[in-house]
């Protein structure tokens, strides 16, 4: 499977502090944002990953991540010149995918929970569609799915002004080889983007869409907001301080899913110096 982490997007809701700056690259507590996505697809065992960015942050990702050969992955990158909505990553992406079956990733979505690794590796042979739902008090502000009374998914509706639901789809989604043609006939919606939830409804019409209900101990943010930015930041430190883990350690998980040996480690600790990030990596090697 490949992967995709969309990076794009304005991030006018954090302006001031987005106008010069990518959003994916503002810290969350101790490391860039895209550094906890990248380690969800990772986690999912996807080692071939996509990164498309805006033209003017593309340098910034490749300076950060590169090639992806100190993660033992292989990345690239691709350009969405306008945010004109998510199903366009499927079309800017289709070289790129092949005929292979694709997980996107919102580059601004941060997961975290016991289980989750074997959850991700579960869907990674996905026939259709596999996305989740999460229960949130402000539904309104995403793409909402309802069940009908047998726990079957009844509509999908993306940012309705009343929710049928309080139950959110995260920015997590893995699809077949098709998504790729869905993607072609999505039409902008009223907002003039591609919105995945038009593909997501063509996969419910086809009878190929599942949706795995996030439980309580599963933690998602999206970090759109100041608000939201600042409880995932704050959600970060609290809980790494507590357990003294990192959580989105990119290096972490290619050491553990055995992506790179601890003799690339070595040489890939180097550019995080004497920071703390640096420090831990050094005691996982020791
Ligand atoms: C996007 C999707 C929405 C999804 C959300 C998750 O919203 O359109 O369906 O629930 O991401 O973060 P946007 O970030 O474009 O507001």
């Amino acid at each position: 499977m490949k992967g995709i982490i969309l990076a794009g997007g304005s991030g006018s809701r954090l302006y001031p502090i987005t106008i010069s700056v990518s959003k994916q690259l503002l810290p969350v507590y101790d490391k860039p944002m895209i550094y906890y996505p990248l380690s969800v697809l990772m986690l999912a065992g996807i080692r071939e990953i996509l990164f498309i960015t805006t033209p003017q942050d593309q340098k910034a990702f490749q300076k950060l991540l590169g090639n992806g050969a100190d993660l033992g992955c292989n990345f690239e990158y691709a350009i969405q010149d306008e945010p004109k909505g998510l199903a366009e990553a499927f079309t800017i992406g289709e070289e790129f995918i092949g005929k292979e079956k694709v997980a996107l990733i919102l580059g601004d979505n941060i997961f975290y929970g016991n289980g989750f690794g074997n959850l991700l590796r579960s869907k990674v042979d996905v026939d259709g569609a596999s996305i989740f739902a999460y229960p949130v008090k402000d539904p309104e502000r995403y793409g909402v799915v309802e069940f009908d009374d047998n726990k079957k998914v009844k509509s999908i509706e993306e940012k309705p002004k009343v929710p049928k639901s309080k139950y959110a789809i995260p920015g997590l989604y893995f699809y077949d080889n098709k998504v790729v043609e869905y993607a072609k006939q999505v039409k902008p919606s009223a907002r003039g983007e591609k919105e995945i939830s038009t593909i997501n409804q063509m996969y419910m019409e086809a009878g190929k869409l599942e949706v795995g209900v996030m439980t309580r101990g599963m933690s998602w943010f999206d970090t759109g907001t100041v608000e939201s930015l600042d409880d995932a930041t704050e959600f970060i430190r609290v809980l790494q301080n507590r357990q003294s883990t990192l959580i989105g350690c990119i290096e972490e998980v290619a050491l553990i899913h055995k992506f790179i040996g601890k003799d690339k480690l070595e040489s890939a600790i180097d550019k995080y110096e004497k920071s703390k990030y640096g420090d831990y990596l050094r005691n996982l090697l020791a």
